[in-house]
């Protein structure tokens, strides 16, 4: 199914909730900017959900604003493979494959495992077995490269590590993966300083309302220095935040303005509340025409759906024959 000589790169999110700036700069913005340069998957992974997400309305809410915001930042249906994982019932049957190769010792490794078995949390088996769902992902497609933030580091090697397995066991079958992480903007903190993340509390929502937005931004935590004092941008939770947003040369100016004292938290927190709600208006308005247009994105997924759906039947043929099947 090679269309053209471009490296196949896949990425999916979880429609666990809405997403927030951490998720756009750690992975989504990252999508858009591979889009020319590779033949580009995107996934929503609902079956990766289903770990967290076990009420019908919400899934399917989250499933269906996951798919508008891919549309909003960027993601040009016409470069990039747009599709739901629940398309591919096929991941499934892999993810057995896999299953019967890996061992229980192995899968205790991975983070999403351990740190819920840490806080003494009982993992369901679905939770357990999910880097092997993602390896699934990965490795159906023959994805070369995985867009991901740096906590997702460990289940790329995971699958890499189960491609090699695969292919020592039954011959050459797999490529292996890398992964691709953004160095700039591996963690974007959030209002308190820790990571941002939906677990936390602490996120500033991608397409929140105005207040929203104006609510998470006011309340990000500083120090307690006056306005008239020097300040190290560096060790400012608002600053990282508008060397993400903020153009230059403004950004040099609110750098100028702490390091020689003289902006105080509130305006610089002010002067980030602006350039955030005009970096996102662009895309509030792309997704509200998607939202307008229904029919529109469901042609978008029926194309994904056929042409991931041919590449993953085709490799699953491969693979059940190397079985012996
Ligand atoms: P959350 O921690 O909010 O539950 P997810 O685990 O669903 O976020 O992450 C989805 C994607 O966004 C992953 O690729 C992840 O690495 C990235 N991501 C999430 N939070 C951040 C962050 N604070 N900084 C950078 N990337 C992030
Ligand atoms: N586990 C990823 C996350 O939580 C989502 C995901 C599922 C994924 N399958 C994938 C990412 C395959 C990249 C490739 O962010």
């Amino acid at each position: 199914m090679k269309e053209n000589n471009k490296k196949i790169a896949l990425s999916g999110i979880q429609p666990t909730g809405t997403p927030h700036i951490g998720n756009y700069f750690g992975a989504m913005k990252q999508f858009v900017e591979m889009q020319d340069e590779f033949n580009l998957h995107v996934f929503v992974a609902e079956y990766h959900a289903m770990t967290t997400v076990q009420d019908k309305k919400t899934l399917k809410e989250n499933i269906h604003n996951l798919i508008l915001d891919y549309l909003a930042i960027g993601l040009d249906p016409e470069k990039v493979t747009l599709y739901r994982q629940s398309d591919i019932p096929e991941l499934t049957e892999l993810t057995w494959m896999f299953n019967c190769l890996v061992t229980v010792p192995w899968l205790e490794r991975a983070h999403a495992f351990k740190d819920k078995s840490e806080r003494g949390i009982e993992a369901t088996v679905g939770l357990f077995n999910y880097p092997v769902l993602m390896a699934a992902d990965i490795l159906l497609p023959n994805s070369q490269i995985v867009p991901v933030g740096k906590d997702q580091i460990q289940h790329v090697e995971m699958a890499r590590e189960i491609a090699r397995k695969f292919n020592n066991t039954y011959g050459n079958t797999f490529s292996e993966p890398e992964e691709h992480v953004v160095e700039s903007t591996q963690t974007v903190p959030g209002t308190d300083g820790q990571k941002m993340s939906k677990s936390y509390g602490n996120t500033i929502p991608l397409f929140g309302t105005d207040a929203e937005i104006k609510k998470a931004i006011m309340g990000i935590v500083t120090d307690s220095k006056l306005p008239e004092e020097p300040k190290n941008p560096d060790e400012c939770n608002v600053f990282a935040l508008h060397r993400l947003i903020t153009p230059e040369p403004e950004l040099s100016e609110i750098k100028k303005g702490y390091e020689d004292g003289g902006l105080g938290y509130g305006d610089s927190k002010k002067m980030l509340l602006k350039n955030y709600l005009a970096f996102i208006t662009p895309m509030r308005a792309k997704r509200k025409y998607y939202e307008d247009n229904p029919g529109i994105v469901r042609q978008i997924l029926d194309e994904g759906r056929t042409k991931i759906q041919a590449i993953g039947r085709e490799k699953m043929k491969e693979v059940r024959e190397k079985v012996g099947l």
